[in-house]
């Protein structure tokens, strides 16, 4: 438990970031799996490895799906969709397999559209709602895309009657085995084929291959034959067998009313259900007529409920005890005794006499002169009395001692012996499975030990039953209960171990949390993977929504290109990027075809290019050519550009001559008419900005530009303002220009005007070593050469806590290694120490202590219930890893704590004569340590 709290302790404590323990071994060094899943390691194969950055789209191609939503398959790689127009594709089947979104125009992909928005016959095949296009080529000079809206221009991939009519109905699968479809005949006897005959045409016939005559017929019940009303229902269920005039057919009809049939082989079954052969006297003579068999069909011969039931379970005896009727669906409905027996739904019903009701024949109901227990019982076996004797009750389950009155009771079930409720928690415990559970009662779930109504995770007894419940949530073993698997139960460094547990996780890099709703609200890298938007993408520290480039909330092209490099800006938005052609000029910076620029076409209409070279660019300025590509400039013709070159002097025109390839500027002498480099004195420019603006290397002396030089250069004091080594002052006293100096500024507040200069209490002292700062004050500042302390009147590099024994300032600068007890209230000194083992690790931590250099750790480990002191060989395999700030992990061979490199320690004494320390402490080294 307490090497758990630790580890918890660390791990928050390594991922605050600047932690000097993150410089340990690196994950292929760690050869032990416990120490490699401490950090942000990955355990695999016996190989620690580094983990790699987790990507949506990498993670769901691990799992074999891409593409998915957001994510294309693109070169053999499952990367984020950012849209049609990036990928390259010369079919609709390679664009389609690189995104389902995507079709081709014969080069590149392009979005699914509509049919009509196509230009080619390549992506002339399905719109964006999966409806097919053809190419119309009957006008030769102006072929067109159109949706399909005839049979024929089905496309050939449809192979079934069902997979023509599902595009237009009245189409059936084409006779030829070429596959597309055709008008459907118009009855069943027009299809050609079996695949055809399915329907007819508007689909209100069913269609039947006669396989003899390889025909298609209607599957009617004309078309049926047999010999009885049962053949003709098995050849179809609404049909039955017709008759003629004087006998019965040989073929079938659709079903008719009772009433209709004429004979009795006939008078079977009729539209409302079944039929009775009804003989009656007609003139002495015996007639037969077919009806509906229903209570009112009975002969008045039927008089009283027995009989009635025994005509159909349905009827009792009608109101005048002659004949039959329907019963009632409540006992209360029935007013004479002998109709009181029981309902409908076979709910026994008893005559009241004192009040003359038909009522429910049960307990509550129960007729008796006082309510004891042995009338209730006696007035009905399964009723006892309430324990105030004021009415009869049902009997408890737990009530009956014999298994029949148990069943007679209902919901309840005699097992061991004993009469309990029939429900999922009675169940016997030997039951473990959904199976025997749901057996034993519908709708009871298993507890791994028993069955529960709801099989929640709560509901679970056992740790092989603790999985999933009935709700499909997924539990947990916690504790030695199981409960709904959230994700804060769970504990893991990575988004991808976390999502496994439990799909609506990632992780925060500690432990595992809810997705985030938007990927803005992700923090940090590593949870930026998806959110309930959709898929997340880390840029610029920042966690964004990436479900195309139009996600990004960003309007340039370095933004947008920067978080996706098939993103670029349409000057608005980002945008897909696609060939520079087909580039607007407001975003006119990528293809993909390489590099855009803008250009000039013949009407000088501005448009998108692939960049090729400068002369292929059609300006006749120099600003021109140099704005849309700085390696270029204007050529002689100034009808085009050129490249730049790498001397002044090569330029030969002064429309060019402007700059060189390694930016020094060119000056056009009019009195040779030549180019040569640029001088500042070329430049009349009468302030220190323009003259810097013109050519950073000048300077001006209020009438033109000069060179900048060196603050002593610099002869006349108004001159004396801007040196190329920093601000000027003219040190009037010795009539010179001087580089001004810290303590040139007389205003502290104004200190920080000239780089390195600090505010001391009243003036400003330059940055040095701390033996050079004289008051107490400005040796707070940390000096060149480290952090100073004040003492005996002189300011000191702090080579070791004591050494600001007197000194606040200086030992708190030390906070993390130096513990500052002030001076007592009562006399005595204040004092500045090094933390132990002991006074720096509290609350179970014995993390290890890091020595005054910063370069050196001190051993800590917990020898007798106290952090102490502690050497290599006293780690554990619980605590070597991390107490020797993972430079060192457990090696299960040897059992022992190693170097990362696998050496053993040896166990270096230093004597680090800035650290108080205890004689057998060991150092580690830290190779490389950041400032
Ligand atoms: C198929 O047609 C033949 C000839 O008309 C007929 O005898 C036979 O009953 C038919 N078969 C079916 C299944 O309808
Ligand atoms: C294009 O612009 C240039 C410079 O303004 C001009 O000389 C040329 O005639 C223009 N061409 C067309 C086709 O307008
Ligand atoms: C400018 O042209 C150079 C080659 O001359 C090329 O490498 C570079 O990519 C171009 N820059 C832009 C922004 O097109
Ligand atoms: C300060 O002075 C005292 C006494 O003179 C001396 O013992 C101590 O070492 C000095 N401290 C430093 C830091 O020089
Ligand atoms: C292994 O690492 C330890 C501690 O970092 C070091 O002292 C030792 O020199 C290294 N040995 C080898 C062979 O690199
Ligand atoms: C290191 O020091 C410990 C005690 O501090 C001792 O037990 C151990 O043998 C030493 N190891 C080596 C390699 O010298």
């Amino acid at each position: 438990m307490l090497s758990k709290l630790i580890l918890l302790l660390l791990v928050i404590l390594i991922s605050c970031g600047d932690s000097v323990l993150d410089k340990g071994c690196s994950c292929n060094e760690i050869k032990s799996e416990n120490d490699c899943k401490r950090i942000q390691c990955k355990y695999e194969n016996g190989e620690c490895k580094d983990r790699e950055l987790e990507t949506y789209c990498k993670l769901e191609s691990t799992i074999g799906k891409c593409p998915v939503d957001g994510c294309a398959l693109y070169e053999n790689i499952c990367q984020a969709f950012s849209g049609c127009t990036a990928y390259l594709g010369k079919n609709f089947d390679v664009c389609n397999k690189i995104s389902d979104l995507c079709t081709s125009d014969g080069e590149r992909c392009v979005a699914l559209s509509t049919c009509d928005s196509y230009k080619s016959k390549t992506s002339c095949l399905i719109d964006s709602n999966g409806q097919y296009c053809y190419y119309d080529e009957s006008d030769i000079a102006n072929p067109q895309c159109k949706t399909v809206t005839t049979c024929k221009n089905l496309p050939l991939t449809l192979k079934t009657d069902g997979e023509c009519r599902q595009q237009l109905l009245t189409c059936t699968v084409n006779e030829s085995n070429t596959g597309g479809c055709i008008d459907s005949g118009k009855s069943c006897s027009d299809q050609k084929i079996k695949q055809q005959c399915v329907t007819n045409i508007d689909q209100t016939m069913e269609c039947k291959w006669n396989e003899t005559t390889n025909q298609c017929y209607d599957y009617s019940c004309e078309n049926g034959n047999g010999k009885t009303v049962d053949d003709c229902q098995k050849y179809k269920k609404n049909c039955v067998l017709a008759e003629t005039q004087d006998g019965i057919s040989n073929i079938c009809k659709n079903i008719d009313e009772c009433i209709n049939y004429k004979f009795k082989e006939t008078c079977k079954i009729g539209l409302l259900g079944n039929c009775l052969w009804l003989i009656t006297q007609i003139d002495g003579k015996d007639a037969g007529k077919c009806v509906d068999y229903n209570c009112s069909q009975a002969s008045d011969d039927y008089t009283n409920d027995q009989l009635c039931t025994k005509f159909l379970d349905t009827c009792t005896v009608d109101d005048d005890n002659l004949g039959c009727k329907i019963r009632e669906s409540l006992c209360t409905s029935y007013l004479q005794v002998s109709q009181c027996v029981s309902t409908i739904n076979q709910q026994q019903c008893y005559w009241n006499k004192s009040q003359q009701q038909c009522i429910n024949y049960d307990c509550e109901n129960a007729q008796v002169d006082s309510y004891t227990i042995d009338n209730c019982n006696k007035f009905l076996s399964l009723c006892t009395a309430n324990t105030e004797l004021t009415s009869c009750v049902k009997k408890q389950c737990t009530d009956a001692i014999t298994s029949q009155l148990c069943t007679k009771l209902g919901q309840c079930i005699w097992q061991d012996n004993k009469c309990v409720s029939y429900t999922c928690v009675n169940a016997p415990t030997s039951l473990t499975t959904n199976d025997a559970c749901n057996k034993y009662l519908d709708k009871c779930y298993t507890t791994g030990a028993g069955c529960s109504s709801h099989g929640k995770c709560t509901d679970m007894k056992t740790q092989t039953a603790c999985t999933i419940d009935s709700l499909n949530q997924k539990c947990i073993w916690i504790n030695s209960a199981c409960k709904v698997k959230t994700c804060s139960d769970l504990i893991y460094i990575s988004h991808s171990e976390c999502n496994n547990e439990l799909n609506t996780c990632t992780s925060n890099g500690i432990k595992c949390i809810n997705q985030a709703t938007q990927c803005s609200d992700y923090k940090i890298q590593l949870s930026c993977v998806i959110s309930s938007q959709g898929p997340c993408l880390w840029t610029d520290s920042q966690c964004f929504l990436f479900i195309g480039c139009s996600t990004l909330p960003g309007i340039t092209h370095q933004f947008c290109n920067f978080a996706n490099t098939k993103c670029t800006t349409d000057g608005t938005k980002c945008v897909s990027i696609t060939s520079c052609a087909k580039t607007s000029q407001t975003g006119c910076y990528i293809g993909t075809d390489g590099d855009c620029v803008r250009n000039l076409d013949k009407n000088n209409n501005t448009v998108c290019e692939k960049f090729t070279k400068c002369s292929q660019m059609n300006y006749s300025t120099h600003f021109q050519c140099n704005r849309e590509n700085q390696t270029c400039t204007i050529n002689i013709d100034k009808k085009s550009c050129m490249d730049l070159s790498n001397s002044c002097s090569s330029y030969t025109i002064q429309d060019n001559c402007q700059i060189t390839t390694d930016n020094k500027y060119c000056q056009w002498d009019t009195s040779t008419t030549k180019c040569r480099d640029q001088k500042c004195t070329d430049i009349v420019k009468t302030t220190h900005i323009d003259c810097q603006l013109a050519n950073f290397k000048c300077t001006t002396d209020a009438s033109k530009c000069i060179d900048i030089q060196k603050c002593d250069g610099y002869t006349v004091s108004d001159l004396c303002k801007f040196g190329s080594d920093g601000i000027c002052i003219y040190d009037t006293a010795n009539s010179k220009c001087r580089l001004k100096q810290c303590n040139d500024i007389t205003d502290v507040k104004q200190c920080s005007t000239l780089p390195n200069c600090l505010p001391d209490t009243s003036n400003c002292v330059s940055k040095s070593t701390c033996s050079l700062y004289k008051t107490e004050k400005s040796c707070e500042f940390d000096g060149t050469d480290g952090i100073c302390t004040w003492s005996n009147n002189t300011c000191s590099v702090m080579t070791k806590c004591e050494d600001a024994n007197t000194f606040e300032k200086g030992c708190k600068k030390k906070s993390d290694i130096c513990k500052w007890t002030p001076k007592p209230s009562n006399g005595g000194s204040s004092f500045c120490k090094p933390y132990t083992c002991q006074s720096k690790n509290s609350g179970g931590s014995c993390l290890p202590l890091l020595a005054f250099g910063e370069t050196q750790y001190e051993i800590c480990a917990e020898i007798q219930l106290t952090c102490q002191s502690a050497s290599i060989s006293d780690l554990t395999e619980d605590t070597c890893f991390i107490n020797s700030a993972k430079s060192h992990y457990w090696d299960k061979t040897t059992n022992k704590c190693l170097a990362c490199n696998g050496t053993t320690a040896t166990n270096t004494t230093m004597i680090d004569d800035s650290n108080s320390f205890i004689i057998g402490t060991i150092y580690l080294f830290i190779a490389f340590l950041q400032y």
